[in-house]
């Protein structure tokens, strides 16, 4: 499976965001996506899977049967980095709804799904309105586990949430890997080199995919930090003359 991307501009007004992104991800990899604040990553998101209009590019998912269909929120699972929830039910109420709404119900059990976030019964029964970031970023996962869907964008979906879910969740995402397009955004590196097979750096509205040997290398973190911060500098020169 390919996520093709050709093309991509994207510009709110006058100030262009996204540039003529061409790009292919494929199933089977993690893909890290970082890029300073405000480098397009969530408008990258949004573009790719239709939520906001794109000025021109088309993103289309390839099967390995070579079918090819556009993709659009039906066929991504989406971790906003702000969770976009229904508040007024429960987180139990929610989930339910979800698994109710499936065609193969009965393969979820909704008390697994709960233990695998470590949401516990009290909290559950709470409504969504008075949930901590954390507690909604473990709902938005379980929305994944259920809906299933091929892409999975996932909007730095690890900040808020304990280092023990966190730990967990690293797992799970590294076990739908193998038959999902994974892109996740992340400010923290260590996540990166953890759980990334390739890393893509959004700046100067284009995206680079980095030799992934850079990984490996003890001096990681400092060649993201120059690469970005020469970004930065070209930007501040560029608005003063
Ligand atoms: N709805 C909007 N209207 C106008 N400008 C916007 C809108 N949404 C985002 N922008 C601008 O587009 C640029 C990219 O924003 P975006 O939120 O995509 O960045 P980001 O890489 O996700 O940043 P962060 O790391 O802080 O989450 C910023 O300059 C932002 O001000
Ligand atoms: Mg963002």
């Amino acid at each position: 499976m390919k996520l093709k991307i050709n093309n991509l501009s994207k510009s709110y007004g006058l100030h262009s965001v996204l540039d003529g992104i061409s790009f292919e991800f494929e199933s089977g990899k993690i893909y890290g996506l970082i890029g300073k604040n405000g480098a397009g990553k969530t408008t990258f998101f949004h573009c790719l899977n239709g939520m906001i209009h794109r000025n021109c590019g088309e993103v289309v998912l390839t099967a390995d049967d070579g079918s090819a269909q556009p993709l659009s929120q039906r066929n991504t699972g989406f971790i906003e980095s702000t969770p976009v929830l229904p508040e007024f039910l429960t987180g139990r109420e929610f989930i339910q709804f979800l698994i109710d709404i499936q065609e193969e119900k009965e393969k979820f059990s909704i008390d697994e799904l709960f233990e695998a976030v470590d949401l516990n019964r009290k909290d559950q029964e709470k409504l969504i309105k008075t949930y901590s970031h954390g507690m909604k970023n473990k709902i938005q996962l379980l929305t994944l586990f259920i809906c299933n869907s091929p892409v999975l964008f996932l909007d730095e979906p690890l900040t808020s949430l304990d280092v023990v879910v966190a730990s967990d969740i690293k797992k799970i995402i590294l076990k739908m890997k193998k038959d999902h397009i994974i892109i996740f955004s992340t400010h923290i590196l260590q996540l990166a080199t953890d759980l990334c097979d390739e890393l893509v750096i959004l700046h100067d509205k284009k995206l680079t995919l980095l030799d992934n040997r850079m990984l490996n290398n003890k001096n990681f973190e400092d060649e993201i930090i120059q690469l970005l911060k020469d970004d930065g500098d070209a930007e501040i020169c560029e608005s003063r003359f």
